[in-house]
């Protein structure tokens, strides 16, 4: 397994090119297999996770053809609908095949995805939905099977605003009888995105974007070429990056409109933010102020940023209070950054973190894809050396973060563990 290795102090400077988003791209992917033929989509950043859906969309009969960043993705021969447990049990994002399979072929067999290090994760919400569909669902031996013979529309009312459970209904409801209407839904950039595939295959969707969309079913859905959104998260997690260690860093494609939450709380924290059509610049001219931040659903503050902003608050001025609304156990990686020297207590769902005069590098444990990107901003600013383990969690969401980090100026290199 890999390992960072990383001497903080260093200042960031420099401009850094994003790339295309992870989870836009899994949907989008999935999605290929609705219309039974070729598709193109550009800006598919090179991930483990897109490494992994790649394998499963080929063991259900894709073709895959790959290069660059553009994925030429035909579904013509579909030769299985089941997915299997070892591949599901490495990324829950699997379970959005559970949608189109359903739409296209009445049949899906997913290995139930388990928790994971962040919480429980259930997918009933996903499962309620294809119910009132028309679809019959069986749990046994660890597998969901979903059986129907025609999806129909149906009004469904979401009690979380589920971000791949609206996916899922969104690639069920494209092709079943009639129309459905999906309210709470999720409202995230990536929805929208998928959204866009789907009506240039043909179907009929409004309201994307908004908590409440409208989808009427069509018969056939045509291939399709697209352009996968920026990766918001990666963006949020350079621009931490350039704060943290007093540098300046500019951001080339990323999408300002997709980052309002978290660019309002690094202004309110004392950070320098200036905007043009596609670069967004950041600096700090000294120590920014402890700021609370409360995760929601879009358009509030991601879930997917909460770690990477409290490394920031961690040694900002003052005491902020950091609430995780959205995932039950999204803090593991408070104990690492204590190792560190940060002064965080936890009570309940809220983090209180005091902001310290510096943090000291450590060996740390990544647990999960964004408390590691925690930690490397961690040791971006702690003095002296810190070792991640584990890093294949990062590789998960970051393409090669530690080349991008060292071209401004970072000193970090991967190294094999020892162990
Ligand atoms: C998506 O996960 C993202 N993954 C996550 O990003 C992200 O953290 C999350 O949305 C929230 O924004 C992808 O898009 C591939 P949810 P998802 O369903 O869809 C509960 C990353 O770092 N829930 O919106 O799985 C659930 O337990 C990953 O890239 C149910 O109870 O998240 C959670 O508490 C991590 N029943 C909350 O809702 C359900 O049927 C939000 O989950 C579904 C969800």
């Amino acid at each position: 397994m890999d390992q960072f290795i990383i001497h903080g102090g260093q200042k960031l400077e420099g401009e850094i090119s994003i790339s295309g988003a992870k989870n836009s791209a899994l949907p989008i992917l999935c999605a290929s297999l609705l219309n039974g033929t070729s598709n193109i989509i550009h800006n598919i950043p090179q991930l483990r996770d897109i490494q992994t859906i790649k394998k499963l969309l080929i063991s259900l009969g894709c073709k895959w053809e790959r290069d660059d960043k553009t994925v030429y993705l035909d579904s013509t021969n579909i030769s299985t609908m089941q997915a299997p447990y070892d591949l599901v049990k490495t990324m829950r994002a699997s379970v959005l095949v559970l949608g189109p399979l359903a739409a296209r072929f009445g049949y899906a067999r997913l290995s139930l995805p388990g928790g994971c290090a962040i919480g429980a994760r259930p997918i009933n919400l996903h499962l309620d939905a294809l119910r009132k569909m028309g679809a019959e669902i069986t749990l046994s031996s660890g597998y969901v099977e979903v059986k129907v013979k025609k999806l129909k529309g149906a009004r469904i009312y979401l009690d979380i605003p589920t971000v791949t459970g609206t996916e899922n209904i969104m690639m069920a409801a494209v092709l079943a009888d009639g129309e459905t209407v999906i309210e709470n839904a999720a409202m995230e950039p990536e929805i929208t995105d998928l959204a866009n595939v789907l009506v240039k295959m043909g179907a009929k969707i409004k309201g994307q974007g908004t908590d409440s969309m409208i989808i009427k079913g069509v018969k056939t859905l045509r291939g399709f070429k697209h352009t996968v959104i920026p990766d918001r998260i990666e963006a949020g997690t350079f621009l931490i990056a350039g704060v943290i260690t007093k540098g300046k860093v500019v951001l080339r494609n990323a999408d300002p409109a997709q980052l309002y939450a978290l660019i309002g709380k690094l202004r309110n924290a004392g950070a320098n933010i200036k905007i043009n059509k596609e670069l967004i610049t950041i600096s700090a001219n000294d120590k920014l102020r402890c700021v609370d931040i409360k995760t929601l659903p879009y358009p509030g503050f991601a879930t997917d940023m909460q770690a990477q902003f409290m490394a920031l608050m961690a040694v900002s001025d003052g005491l902020c209070v950091i609430t995780e609304t959205i995932f039950e156990n999204r803090f593991m990686h408070v104990s690492e950054l204590c190792r560190m020297g940060a002064n965080i207590r936890i009570e309940g769902a809220h983090a209180i973190v005091t902001g310290v005069k510096k943090l000291s590098g450590a060996p740390v444990m990544a647990t999960d894809l964004r408390a590691s990107a925690c930690l490397v901003l961690a040791g971006l600013v702690a003095e002296g050396e810190t070792r991640i383990q584990r890093v294949y969690h990062i590789d998960r969401g970051y393409v090669r973060i530690e080349e991008k980090l060292r071209a401004l100026g970072a000193d970090i290199i991967r190294a094999k563990s020892a162990h």
